[in-house]
């Protein structure tokens, strides 16, 4: 056992799985830049005082925070996730609304670290700032499912529900507090402290011998005002209209406090553990305000990088790319004759790789082989008095010997006709 290893909830990504990690990355920066989001980049940690905005409720903020006083003492967390973050950014730039950014990055929270449950992980997401229009929540779930159609992946379902607006969630709270405490010897001990906590999460309990009691339970749809039932009601039409199939899961609640009218999660139904949840967003209509900006509406949603790529591999899909090296460089003359044709091939946008350490013709001839590389261009003594190299293709073929300057041509015509 090596004295340091990673501590629990954290991970190396190694290659390839870390070029497979930068190609979901970038998918989702195309897709959003298509959507008309800019890139933001924020700070790791802010002002503890950031993220408390996300809710005394949510065991993000009671029990899974990183946060320390740093040597000039502030109160410091690092970021459990990013809309308090943009939303901050929001209040303290003003950028003019509509304000449409996309984001990726690691996150921290100190959960109990398990399979695709991490204390540092990453994820993709969007926040669209002062609209308030139905339409835009379609447009922002359409850009989430359509990534992971993009991926290849298929079984990847979308629940939708709404939690009303400020005060029709608080009277469901109150009307789901007063249901649970009258049947609370039914609870078990865990959900009895949720339920003094946040009423609204004991929906989320999988314990068996609860959900006949939470089946029971008063809906969300009963306590809508006219006008967020209306918006839901539009969500759904507009849903339908791209053809994104969605299911209303009216005990769909969230873990964040924030979350006003629409909400939304994606599941992974090839992935078998707990940790189904590949992403999910929401409205937040009151949280700019709540870090001291002006009325301002919000909805945004992000993806679990981590979590979506263990359900590409439950599917099969989206494969680390191949990132071998197209040119294999073969020089037995011990000289800077192979360093400098590597280096010709490099400033050409060749990927190139060579042998090290002076190693036997046979031998550099096996690493070729083994490299996956679709071209050696070989320097031996002979060939290099000459001015020449041999350009041979590694699937067969004849090779050709070239003059020195002509070889980035010839290996490229090669690679031209390689089968990719
Ligand atoms: P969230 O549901 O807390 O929402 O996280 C979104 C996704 O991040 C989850 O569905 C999951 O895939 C991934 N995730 C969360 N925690 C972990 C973890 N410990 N390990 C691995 N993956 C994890 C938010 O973060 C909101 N900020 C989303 C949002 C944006 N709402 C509005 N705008």
């Amino acid at each position: 056992m090596p004295e340091f290893q990673t501590t629990p909830g954290t991970r190396d990504i190694l290659p390839p799985d870390a070029a497979r990690w930068r190609r979901l990355v970038e998918e989702f920066e195309s897709l959003a830049r298509l959507g008309g989001y800019e890139n933001i980049v924020l700070p790791m940690f802010e002002d503890l005082g950031v993220f408390l905005r996300l809710g005394d409720a949510t065991d993000v903020v009671t029990k899974e925070m990183y946060d320390f006083v740093d040597k000039g003492g502030r109160h410091i967390a690092l970021r459990p996730e990013q809309t308090a973050g943009v939303c901050r950014a929001f209040v303290q730039h003003s950028p003019t609304p509509p304000w449409k950014v996309w984001y990726a990055g690691p996150n921290f929270r100190y959960e109990k670290a398990q399979h695709g449950r991490y204390r540092q992980f990453d994820q993709v997401g969007v926040e669209v700032l002062g609209v308030d229009d139905p339409y835009l929540d379609v447009e922002v779930i359409a850009l989430a499912a359509a990534f992971f159609v993009n991926l290849g992946l298929r079984g990847v379902r979308l629940d939708i529900n709404s939690l009303g607006d400020a005060g029709d969630r608080d009277r469901y709270i109150a009307a789901l507090r007063d249901y649970f405490e009258a049947h609370e010897s039914e609870l078990s001990e865990e959900s009895k402290v949720t339920l003094r906590r946040n009423p609204l999460r004991v929906l989320d309990s999988k314990r068996p011998a609860e959900q006949d009691l939470i089946a029971e339970a008063p809906s969300i749809s009963e306590f809508l005002s006219d006008e967020a039932a209306a918006h839901f009601a539009a969500v759904q039409e507009g849903l339908s209209a791209l053809n994104v199939p969605f299911a209303v899961n009216e005990r769909l609640v969230r873990g964040l406090d924030y979350y006003r009218r629409t909400t939304f999660e994606f599941s992974s139904t090839a992935l078998d553990a707990a940790q189904t949840a590949v992403g999910g967003g929401g409205r937040y209509d009151g949280l700019v305000e709540d870090l001291g900006g002006s009325s301002t509406p919000g909805i945004g949603f992000a993806i679990g990088v981590d979590r979506t790529l263990l359900a590409c591999d439950a599917e099969g899909v989206f494969a680390a790319p191949s990132l071998d090296s197209e040119v294999f460089v073969v020089d037995t003359t011990g000289g800077l004759v192979g360093v400098r044709m590597m280096n010709t091939l490099q400033r050409a946008g060749l990927r190139v790789t060579r042998a090290y350490g002076a190693k036997s013709m046979k031998s550099q001839m096996k690493s070729a082989n083994k490299s996956g590389a679709a071209v050696a261009v070989i320097l031996g003594e002979d060939e290099v008095a000459r001015g020449v190299a041999t350009v041979r293709p590694m699937s067969g073929g004849d090779q050709t010997e070239v003059p020195l300057d002509d070889v980035v041509d010839s290996v490229k015509n090669i690679l031209r006709k390689a089968p990719t």
